[in-house]
This record gives C-alpha cells, sequence and structure tokens, in this order.
C-alpha cells in the first residue's frame, strides 16, 4: 500500500486512514498517529519527519491490523497515563478507562498531608500500568505487584525496568493472597486492583478483539463477581487498615453495590468514566470504619 518512496508523512496517514477508518472506528485517527511514530521509532508522531517513516514496517502492521489484531498486540505497545508501555499475549493490553484510577488514587494520596511515602498494592497487575504510573508521580513511594501469571509477571518486569523502578518495585507470583506475606500487607497503605470482571456467559460473545487479551486476565466467573468477593473476603479477615480502589463496569455494578450493602462495606466513593459509565469504587473494609 505505500510503495511509493516519495510519500510525504501526511500522505502516509491519509492512505492509513482510508484503511483504518472501516476497521478501527473512532480510533483511526490515533492508531495511524501510533502506526507512523512507531515505524519512525519515535515516541511522539509530531516528532516524526518525512523520510523517517519505515514503510516495509508500516505495512507489514497495517496487513495484521486489517486481519483484526489489535495495534497494541501487534507492536507490543500501549499508551496509558503518561508512558508507553510494553503488552504482550500474556497481559490485557492497559485500557484508557483504568485511567481514572491512577487519578484518583494521585488525588487522594497528594492530600494527605504529612505523608510523604505511600506503600501501594497493585493486585491483578497485568503490565504493571497502575502500580508503575502511580510511583512514577510520587516520589519515595513502593509499590508490590501481584499477578498469577509467569508470563504477565514478566511483561511487567520490563515495564518496571522500561521505567527505572526497580528499587521502587517488589514482585510476587501469587494466586491473589496466597504467597503474599501477610507482614508486607499490614504497611500496604493502598491497594490499587483491575481484577478480571467479565461474567462467564458474556466473556463468551465479546468482540474479536478483546478476545486477543488472555481469559485469565478478562473471565470474573457467573456473575464477574468472583475476584471482588475473594478479595474483600480475605481483606476483611485479615483487618486491612488501608484504602481499597477497585477498577469496576456498568455489567457488574449493580450486583457489586448490593454485595457491598450485605457485607456492610462503606463506599468512600463512586466515579464514572469519560463515557459516563460506572469505573472505580473506593472502598473501606467493615474493621476500619
Ligand atoms: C483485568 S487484568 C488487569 C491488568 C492490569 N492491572 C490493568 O489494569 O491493565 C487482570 C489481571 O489479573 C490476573 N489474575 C487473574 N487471576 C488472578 C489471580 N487468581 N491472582 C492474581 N492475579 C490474577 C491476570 O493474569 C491479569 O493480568
Amino acid at each position: 500500500m505505500l510503495n511509493n518512496v516519495h510519500l510525504s508523512k501526511l500522505e502516509i496517514k491519509k492512505r492509513l486512514l482510508e484503511k483504518l477508518n472501516t476497521i478501527s472506528g473512532n480510533q483511526a485517527e490515533q492508531e495511524s498517529q501510533i502506526m507512523i511514530s512507531y515505524s519512525a521509532k519515535k515516541e511522539n508522531y509530531l516528532d516524526v519527519n518525512n523520510g523517517e517513516i519505515d514503510k516495509e514496517l508500516i505495512n507489514k502492521i497495517l496487513n495484521e491490523r486489517i486481519k483484526g489484531k489489535p495495534l497494541a498486540k501487534i507492536i507490543n505497545e500501549k499508551g496509558f497515563w503518561k508512558n508507553i508501555f510494553y503488552t504482550d499475549d500474556y497481559t490485557l493490553d492497559p485500557r484508557a478507562d483504568s485511567e481514572i484510577l491512577v487519578e484518583h488514587i494521585l488525588n487522594d494520596c497528594t492530600q494527605i498531608k504529612n505523608k510523604k511515602k505511600f506503600n501501594f498494592l497493585d493486585l491483578c497487575c497485568g503490565t504493571g500500568c497502575l502500580g508503575i504510573s502511580i510511583i512514577d508521580e510520587l516520589e519515595n513511594s513502593f509499590c508490590d505487584f501481584i499477578d498469577i501469571s509467569k508470563k504477565a509477571l514478566n511483561a511487567c518486569k520490563k515495564n518496571i525496568i522500561k521505567f527505572e523502578k526497580q528499587k521502587n518495585s517488589k514482585l510476587f507470583h501469587s494466586d491473589l493472597f496466597e504467597n503474599y506475606p501477610i507482614n508486607r500487607l499490614k504497611n500496604i497503605d493502598v491497594i490499587v486492583c483491575n481484577p478480571p470482571y467479565i461474567p462467564t456467559s458474556n466473556y463468551l460473545s465479546l468482540n474479536n478483539e478483546t478476545l486477543y487479551d488472555p481469559r485469565i486476565s478478562l473471565d470474573g466467573g457467573e456473575l464477574g463477581l468472583d475476584y471482588y468477593i475473594k478479595i474483600i473476603d480475605y481483606l476483611i479477615n485479615v483487618k486491612f487498615k488501608g484504602s481499597l480502589y477497585f477498577e469496576i463496569d456498568p455489567i457488574i455494578s449493580e450486583n457489586m453495590y448490593k454485595y457491598l450493602l450485605e457485607k456492610g462495606i462503606k463506599i468512600v466513593y463512586k466515579k464514572v468514566d469519560y463515557l459516563s459509565l460506572d469505573r472505580l469504587i473506593k472502598i473501606t473494609l467493615p474493621n476500619n470504619n
């Protein structure tokens, strides 16, 4: 498609958009820019000059994209918050929807006067995009990362190295809290968690692109609440004193609120995302009220 060697950056973008409009819809503009900057080995589209774009590479990416593979899974990169994260076949590609967790955790932490050092736990960390984005903005803070998938932890480790957070991070290969030392939990101020939450029956009818993410990152059991319930039960049992920020989704929110009410758990606040969809709840546990 881009065999003409004399094409300018804008001409390449125009041709990409012609192809991407039908595949990527309202993401076409953004995807064309990402393809161009990636093929020119630049972080930012605006920094790409004519003649710097590897057209063979862009053709290869476009051919895979046309077959339906998500762009992030082709180039192994996804922008999240203020950075570009490594992602692969074993991780959920970071979603813009989840940035609201970073935003509110940072907002809350910076309002706490006289506290200069926070300990976070990114539970079900995948690429580590949540925990890394948070500690990247809070000097001296530390984050533990837990995932059941060794391969996802590998991706998280790559990102920790990429963003030079080795001294502020520790990885735990664990089925939720199974291999996580309880003594460490006592020092955690904030748990951030985006667990698998798609109800199994909905998982089976997800669109093809979402199915490129591993099932273990999506399927949340019959009602989509399996992980929340296990996590909350455990934390109540060990009398966790910190704050808990969960990503949620309209697909589960009503059942989630019902469950929390039954358990007598206080919702500190709920937030909707940029599409006005239920996306975040902050809770504290009964022993903490
Ligand atoms: C929805 S993804 C979230 C990834 C990342 N935190 C994000 O927001 O992009 C859920 C993650 O939970 C992990 N996971 C699934 N079951 C788990 C378990 N029992 N214990 C720990 N992690 C688990 C998956 O491997 C996946 O990386």
